[in-house]
């Protein structure tokens, strides 16, 4: 047990190193909360943009690694993960996503209990070249968060 402990922040070690808080995260809604969840911190790697408070730089063909330190109020079973490109209009679910939030986190959710929530988003060259806000969505019933933040996809 404690050898994988070791093991794991060997592993764990250099990404905590890269990783770039993000300091531009907001809730979904103008003046809301996040909903039934307190975020504790985004990061996002590689982010370097996120030191001067600047939109990150997402570039076609890497990936980014988003991770979301967060504290539910409620608990939930399994939990359902979307990312949307998001402006006043409109969402735009984004495609192929693995949506089983589950499978990076210690489901069950327990209330007060901190968790968190890791993506490993492929920037695909698909997708339009341009600053764009981000919302993410962490769904189960009656758990429920939603954040935004800005990036910008680059060639
Ligand atoms: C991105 O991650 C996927 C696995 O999720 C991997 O197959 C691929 O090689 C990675 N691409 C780069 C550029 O690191």
């Amino acid at each position: 047990m404690a050898n994988h402990l070791l093991l794991f922040v060997l592993i764990a070690l250099p990404s905590v190193i890269y990783a770039d808080k993000l300091l531009a995260v907001a809730a979904c809604q103008r003046g809301g909360n996040y909903g039934t969840g307190t975020i504790k911190e985004v990061r996002i790697t590689p982010c370097p943009e996120a030191a001067q408070r600047r939109p990150c730089i997402l570039k076609k063909g890497t990936n980014v690694t988003i991770e979301v330190d967060f504290e539910p109020t409620v608990g939930a079973t399994t939990v359902t993960g979307r990312a949307f490109w998001a402006n006043r209009m409109l969402e735009l679910p984004l495609p192929n996503m693995n949506t089983n939030a589950c499978a990076t986190m210690n489901c069950p959710l327990r209330p007060n209990v901190a968790q968190t929530y890791t993506y490993n988003l492929p920037v695909s060259r698909g997708f339009p070249t341009r600053r764009y806000d981000v919302r993410w969505k962490l769904t189960a019933a009656p758990f429920n968060m939603c954040f935004q933040f800005p990036i910008q996809i680059l060639n």
